[in-house]
């Protein structure tokens, strides 16, 4: 046994992708959210998809047990979710664009995460968002999953938003943008990553 620390070269990065379509393997926003996960793995991470819509999330109400004793009253899958995010070196926030903001699957989702906001359990990590939208609202949803990201405590590289229009070629036209955006992100977390203006904000 030894106490040197591992070398970089044999670090393992975990990037976990959690998103918010209800439509699964058939979600636009999933393909585009495998693609920046992809650019990851051409970097050497690991990486890991969550479909939120398969996992039991019970909506917050509002009891302040969390805030009282740290613990959830709902014995449901979220603890299990956040020990993933906490495990991982790198959170993406994906989620299609529903009436002009994110999936009620992510809002739910988002709303049970007010104690790892409170107490910004996620520092030290990075992120990036994604969104995808008919016409409207993509960059809204894009610009809000990053500041959930930074309520978190994480710093963002970044997102990337696709109108298609109906086209069914988008998504895939984004790969090469996907694909960097992922690299950017495991980049970050092997060589760090600074934002004045995020790292101003969550002081
Ligand atoms: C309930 C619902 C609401 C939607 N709201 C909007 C919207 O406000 N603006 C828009 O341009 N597209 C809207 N769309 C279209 C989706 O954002 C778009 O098809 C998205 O790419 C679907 O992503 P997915 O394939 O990952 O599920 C909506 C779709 C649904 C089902």
């Amino acid at each position: 046994m030894t106490d040197n620390p591992v070398p970089e070269m044999y670090m393992v990065m975990k990037i976990l992708a959690l998103h918010g379509s209800p439509r699964t393997i058939q979600s636009g926003t999933r393909k585009l959210a495998g693609f920046v996960l992809a650019g990851s793995q051409d970097a050497g991470a690991q990486t890991e998809m969550i479909d939120l819509t398969d996992y039991r999330i019970t909506p917050c109400t509002a009891c302040e047990g969390c805030r009282l004793t740290g613990i959830c009253i709902y014995d449901d899958d979220v603890a299990g979710i956040i020990a993933r995010m906490k495990e991982a070196d790198a959170i993406i926030l994906a989620s299609p664009v529903y009436v002009d903001n994110v999936t009620g699957q992510m809002k739910v989702f988002i709303d049970r995460l007010a104690d790892a906001i409170h107490y910004q359990v996620l520092t030290g990590k990075y992120g990036c968002a994604i969104a995808t939208t008919f016409e409207s609202g993509g960059n809204d949803v894009v610009a809000y999953l990053n500041h959930v990201l930074n309520y978190l405590g994480v710093i963002s590289v970044g997102g990337i938003s696709i109108a298609t229009q109906g086209n069914s070629g988008a998504i895939d036209a984004a790969e090469p943008d996907a694909l960097t955006l992922g690299k950017i992100l495991a980049g970050a977390i092997l060589n760090g990553y600074s934002d004045p203006v995020q790292e101003k904000m969550l002081a």
